[in-house]
């Protein structure tokens, strides 16, 4: 069984932006960083900003809420380094960008990318 779910057309986040997406009961942020993409939990820690509505600088997420920033490569705080928000598996096929979540999370209907 796949767990590949497709959350948004590639088209929808181009390079330099991000954008918030719900996949069942999952916020996912997803963000294109020149190109390559990344997703991670879209909840910020901090009061469950939604980080994916933040604004992307290079590699950092900036949370709308308060301003809590984030290293989408990575998940990491830019400060605290206690505070790290789950990576989400992403990729691109056929226009569409699909995450995979790592507990296998999936939707009726996802198909896998080849
Ligand atoms: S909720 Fe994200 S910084 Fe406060």
């Amino acid at each position: 069984m796949t767990d590949w779910i497709a959350i948004a057309a590639a088209a929808d986040c181009p390079p330099g932006t991000s954008l918030e997406r719900v996949v069942c009961d999952r916020v996912v942020a997803l963000a294109n960083v020149e190109g390559t993409w990344h997703a991670i939990d879209g909840l910020c820690p901090h009061q469950g900003g939604p980080l994916g509505k933040g604004s992307l600088c290079g590699t950092l997420l900036t949370c709308p809420w308060h301003g809590w920033q984030f290293d989408v490569t990575t998940g990491k705080h830019r400060i605290s380094p206690t505070v790290r928000q789950p990576k989400i598996e992403v990729r691109q096929q056929d226009g569409q960008v699909w995450v995979r979540f790592p507990d296998g999370a999936a939707t009726p209907n996802a198909e896998p990318p080849a």
